[in-house]
């Protein structure tokens, strides 16, 4: 498979693409440190990727960074299957609430510039007849909750408009796939404590994979979080509001 890549360099991205290589895909990863992309990709050549693993810039904050980024990979890998995107920023309520700029810099990145970039790679894809694009949103998204109210409000439309692309385009050959981790243990959750059920990337990268192949077109990683997060949807406002989760 050819497979164009935002966010390989580290945590969820890094294992899912190791994954890829492992089994021989054809990679191209995106990304905005030139150095840690290198690093990343002679990894991946390492584990087993097809030929070599190209680079180019991009920074999901800066949307005119796309379309130069997804045209040299479709260059490079002539044509694309499959598009992962796990770039995504995490800041906990109070700074987000403390601080204007990382705020907007965060809602872009998270919600409207993720959306800008699916946009561009879905056009890709559907031009190469359908593949699959598969974007991590969050457990956050599925209520309005305290501890993650702004980063959850942004996972929540982004959760929602993947699911729209879905049910619009997959008669057409692009499977849209959204995946909710909960808690895993990465350099986004560091110095966090774990919660119950908390997630390991190598973990998650095994059922995102298998979803890949599948076509699921949602994942709870690790699955645990689809049962906990059926109960939480159903919890009246009143004991949402008392309870600290
Ligand atoms: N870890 C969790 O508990 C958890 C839970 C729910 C959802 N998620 C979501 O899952 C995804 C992956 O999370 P993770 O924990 O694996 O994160 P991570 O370890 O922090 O890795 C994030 C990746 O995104 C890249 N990135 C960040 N900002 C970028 C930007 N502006 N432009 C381009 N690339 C950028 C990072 O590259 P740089 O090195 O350049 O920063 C890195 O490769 C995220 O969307 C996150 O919101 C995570």
């Amino acid at each position: 498979m050819k497979v164009v890549f935002l966010g390989a360099t580290k945590g969820m991205g890094r294992a899912l693409a190791r994954l890829m290589a492992q089994r021989g895909d054809r990679l191209f990863l995106l990304g905005r440190d030139h150095e840690d992309l290198e690093k990343s990709a002679r990894d991946l050549e390492v584990h087993g990727a097809d030929g070599e693993v190209g680079t180019a810039f991009c920074d999901l904050l800066e949307v005119q960074s796309f379309a130069p980024a997804l045209e040299k990979a479709q260059q490079k890998l002539e044509g694309m299957d499959i598009v992962v995107v796990t770039a995504g920023l995490f800041a906990s309520q109070e700074q987000l609430e403390a601080d204007d700029d990382l705020r907007h810099r965060l809602l872009l990145a998270d919600f409207t510039n993720t959306v800008q970039f699916c946009e561009q790679a879905r056009h890709w894809l559907l031009a190469a007849g359908g593949g699959t694009l598969c974007v991590f949103s969050s457990v956050a998204g599925e209520r309005g909750r305290k501890p993650v109210i702004l980063y959850g409000a942004a996972k929540a439309g982004l959760s929602h408009y993947l699911e729209g692309l879905d049910h619009k385009f997959r008669e057409q050959g692009l499977k849209t796939i959204v995946v909710k981790p909960g808690f895993v243990k990465t350099s986004m959750t560091a110095g966090l404590k774990p919660p119950p059920f908390a997630g390991e990337p190598d973990g998650v990268a095994r059922v995102v994979l298998k979803a890949i192949d599948n076509g699921t077109p949602e994942v709870f990683a690790p699955p645990i979080w689809r049962w906990v997060m059926l109960v939480i949807r159903y919890l009246p406002r009143a004991v949402m509001r008392r309870i600290g989760f």
